[in-house]
């Protein structure tokens, strides 16, 4: 069995500096991975924590993650965390430059880090991934269609990998959590938005400890968060897409301030 190490990327907050508290917990050394100095502050309060700062949109910042990470040594668990949305109608609110970063984070950096990292892990015939998507990845996102099309994506492409890598030791789990209490309405411009002021949160640290559970156990998915998650999830998938389509947009709307 390799020495333990995990890798987090979207670990200066929320959910990934959670997951990163997880390892820790567990005695694992852990890679925490963000674009802001904050990275540092987050790494310095955890044992065996290495932090590296770099702006997951570029491709070439992922290639140097993955140089720095094999430099640390072989992961043994990576969490595809970070993950960002954009509020605002598409056509008129959001700017190209902006729709396309999201797509460069949350699909492109995606992918990139799975096929750079998991082929050693299967060489050595041990791994733990997990991708974070989303309990609305199953649901149209008006106000956020980028956004609800890269969580899709991550879960039809975990979910792909997963059965490609039966029985090579290496497992893939989808993280999908509901509303939750980080930065990411703050950073998605929504704070006027029904979803951010009028829908409970849960406890990043409470979704981390059951997405660390299930990663570790080798769990397909998990539905992180309130049982109502799971609800809200399930109901998606019978409900008709016009339905959840105007739910979505009374929650994620942005409305006037006062
Ligand atoms: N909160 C929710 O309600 C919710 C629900 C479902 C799914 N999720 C998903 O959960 C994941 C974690 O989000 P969160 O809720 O924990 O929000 P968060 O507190 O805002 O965390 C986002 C993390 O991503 C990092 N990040 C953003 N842009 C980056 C970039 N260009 N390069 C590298 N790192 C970058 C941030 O670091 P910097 O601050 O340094 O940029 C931060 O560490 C995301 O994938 C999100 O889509 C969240």
């Amino acid at each position: 069995m390799p020495t333990p190490l995990g890798v987090v990327t979207g670990a200066s907050s929320g959910i990934g500096l959670e997951l990163a508290r997880q390892f820790a917990a567990h005695d694992i050394e852990v890679v925490l991975v963000a674009e802001d100095a904050a990275v540092h502050t987050a790494a310095e309060g955890l044992p065996r924590a290495h932090a590296v700062q770099l702006d997951l949109t570029r491709p070439e910042a992922v290639d140097e993650l993955v140089r720095r990470v094999v430099e640390i040594g072989e992961p043994t668990a990576l969490a595809i965390n970070a993950g960002t949305a954009i509020g605002g109608a598409f056509v008129h609110d959001t700017s190209m430059a902006d729709q396309l970063a999201g797509v460069d984070l949350n699909v492109r950096s995606a992918v990139q880090l799975a096929k750079a990292l998991l082929p050693g892990m299967v060489d050595r015939g041990h791994g733990r991934v997990l991708f974070t998507s989303s309990v609305i990845s199953v649901t149209p996102g008006p106000y956020q269609a980028v956004y609800n099309a890269s969580k899709a994506f991550l879960k039809t492409f975990a979910g792909a990998i997963r059965t490609e890598l039966k029985d090579t030791g290496v497992t893939v789990t989808t993280l999908m959590p509901g509303p939750t209490d980080t930065n990411f309405f703050a950073q998605a411009d929504m704070l006027t938005t029904r979803l951010a002021t009028s829908v409970p949160k849960d406890d990043p640290a409470k979704v981390a400890a059951q997405a660390f559970e299930a990663m570790m156990s080798g769990r397909a998915r998990v539905i992180g968060g309130s049982p109502l998650n799971r609800l809200a999830y399930l109901s998606a998938l019978l409900v008709p897409d016009r339905v959840m389509s105007g739910l979505h947009t009374w929650l994620s709307k942005p409305r006037p301030t006062a």
